[in-house]
């Protein structure tokens, strides 16, 4: 078809239904017209950085690779990830055809492999805010330092609506209410976009209705959903569509089944819906090592996938085994020309809607000062008083200036426990793993020293009395289908701590560090204070600016607040102010 503009006559060719559009004017078309098969696969393969060799980079066209959780370079710093990526760029524009890779990684909650950037509070937290300015103001400072260090592709945000609160993934969802998470999804996506950062949507579809128990070694993680395809559109669709509207140009395919059949090799769902019906023009990645998990070989899941929608695969180890499989495929007919061509015109559109393709550089020009920056951190600091929300207040708080205070708990004290998953580790761990204050450094600011006792753990010794006492849970933290847990309890040290502060203060206040509701329903009738702070990050010292009454409470529950399975202890977007006692 011709269409006659301005004095030019620009060609549009429509491929099969489903398939994007190329004109000849067009760079992406000519770049796709002039490559060879390997060069094409090479932009369809995503290697993880510690199994590429770097020479292959070139050698085998390779267009995108990731850093895992915890896959850091050795000198974890700004400069070494931007020598390490930086590294990798020259070898991909030392090609013929000279595209800058994606390099792609899960800045879930800032960009927070990196020791020394800025650490948000998890999804969880910043949906219990409901403010979805703040939000975009998140992803915009994300995408900043992940630009100063070479970083160009985010694994987020996640869109999962989860239903079932033992998921080792329920911290990294906004919200239980699929509108919270499409506004606050597409926020985000606004934001990365804006920065120039390549967002991606996860994980496509239904994500979070898994069955528990359908899953192994996991319970719900990657595990069955047994519910109709028109349920689960119903209730997931609208995010990934605002998510789409917003920008997003590629997506990430979920490694659960439906109806025990793979999402990953369903043509339905990735071709007909996302693609043809909903029109969308990016790319589908399949999620870590997804390919594998179908029930054929490797060659037979390789056409599976890709024949079924899946336009780049997240190997992330074996990248010849897989090239050579899908070169094979080709020569056999097995997956046609056409299809890879769609695909990699998908991937390069991607990749010039974030300026990888055309005259700018490979690595944008920003300053590692910006990582962790001052002005960020204030904003990180924002993002955790808003996300406390106040469940209990008996004439307990706002702690008055002069009062005594005896805190207990080794969450009080640690910045790995603030963060939890995916946080310099894939589990992310407990202890000093990167820079930032913790809860009990904001106390210090806001009171006098000689006023506050602290006690990792609770002792034996008689303690001279305090006025408030002020215990800290925390979660140990996890990721992914490790965080799958059959039941949600404070352990068995945290009790004591409550009844160690109990015994030696007037009153009590309870702060959870947590990235999902835990029964509490015997701890709260004896403590005159409760404060849910879910995983704020590396910004501690906004809990004691809220605790001293500096700001008020404003959060409000992301998700309704069980106790047992059946009963509701605190009902979906609750939340105390100061006004209200
Ligand atoms: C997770 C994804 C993540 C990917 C890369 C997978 O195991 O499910 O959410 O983006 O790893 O780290
Ligand atoms: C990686 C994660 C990935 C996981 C999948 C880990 O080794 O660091 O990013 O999601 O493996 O199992």
């Amino acid at each position: 078809m011709a269409i006659w503009v301005g004095g030019i006559i620009i060609v549009v060719f429509f491929g099969h239904r489903g398939w994007v559009r190329a004109n000849d004017n067009d760079p992406v078309a000519q770049m796709v017209k002039q490559m060879s098969i390997e060069e094409k696969i090479g932009q369809m393969i995503l290697v993880e950085k510690n199994s590429i060799q770097t020479k292959d980079i070139a050698r085998k066209h390779i267009g995108a690779i990731l850093s895992g959780g915890g896959g850091n370079p050795a000198d974890n710093s700004p400069k070494g990830w931007r020598r390490m990526i930086a590294e990798f760029q020259a070898n991909a524009l030392n090609t013929a055809q000279q595209i800058p890779i994606l390099y792609g990684v899960d800045a879930v909650h800032g960009t927070a492999n990196v020791r020394g950037a800025v650490v948000f509070p998890h999804n969880i937290g910043l949906g219990a805010t409901g403010d979805v300015s703040l939000v975009e103001r998140v992803a915009m400072i994300t995408a900043e330092e992940m630009k100063a260090t070479g970083q160009n592709w985010n694994f987020a945000p996640m869109l999962s609506i989860p239903t079932d609160l033992r998921w080792g993934r329920v911290f990294e969802s906004y919200s239980e209410d699929p509108e919270q998470v499409s506004r606050m999804g597409a926020a985000t996506v606004r934001g990365l976009v804006k920065g120039r950062i390549l967002a991606t949507p996860k994980h496509f579809i239904g994500e979070g209705l898994e069955t528990w128990g359908s899953s192994r070694p996991y319970k719900l993680d990657q595990g069955d959903i047994a519910l109709s395809k028109k349920h689960i559109l119903d209730r997931d669709l609208p995010a990934f569509r605002a998510a789409i509207d917003a920008g997003a140009m590629s997506i990430m395919v979920s490694r659960s089944s439906i109806g025990n059949k793979k999402i990953i090799a369903n043509h339905d769902l990735l071709t007909t819906v996302l693609k043809e019906e909903m029109g969308f023009q990016g790319f589908l990645v399949s999620d870590w090592a997804g390919v594998d998990l179908l029930s054929g070989d490797i060659y037979e899941n390789v056409i599976a996938a890709v024949n079924a929608g899946v336009d780049m695969i997240m190997v992330p180890g074996d990248y010849d085994k897989l090239t050579n499989n899908l070169v094979y495929a080709i020569q056999n007919k097995d997956i046609t020309v056409e299809r890879i061509d769609d695909a990699v015109t998908r991937i390069l559109r991607a990749k010039q809607s974030i300026g990888l393709i055309g005259p700018s550089p490979a690595i944008a020009d920003v300053p590692l000062q910006v990582v962790g920056s001052s002005e960020h951190r204030a904003v990180a600091r924002e993002a955790v008083r808003k996300s406390l929300v106040l469940l209990k207040n008996d004439a307990v708080l706002p702690i008055p200036p002069r009062s005594t205070l005896l805190v207990v708990g080794r969450g009080a004290d640690d910045i790995g426990l603030q963060c939890g998953g995916w946080t310099i580790d894939w589990q992310g761990s407990s202890g000093a793993i990167t820079d930032g204050t913790t809860m009990l450094n904001g106390l210090q600011k806001k009171f006098l020293d000689h006023v506050i006792q602290y006690y990792p753990e609770a002792t034996s010794r008689e303690e001279p009395q305090a006025d408030i006492g002020i215990v800290v849970i925390a979660e140990q933290p996890y990721a992914e289908g490790v965080g799958d847990t059959e039941t949600l309890v404070p352990s068995a040290t945290d009790y004591r701590n409550i009844e160690f502060a109990k015994h030696n203060s007037k009153k009590v206040i309870v702060i959870v560090l947590t990235g999902r509701p835990l029964q509490m329903s015997d701890i709260v009738p004896g403590v005159q204070g409760l404060v849910v702070a879910w995983l704020p990050g590396s910004e501690g010292d906004g809990i004691a600016e809220v605790l001293s009454g500096d700001y008020n409470f404003q959060g409000r529950l992301p998700f309704s607040w069980p106790d047992g399975a059946n009963d509701l202890l605190f009902p979906f977007h609750f939340g105390l102010e100061y006004s209200q006692n």
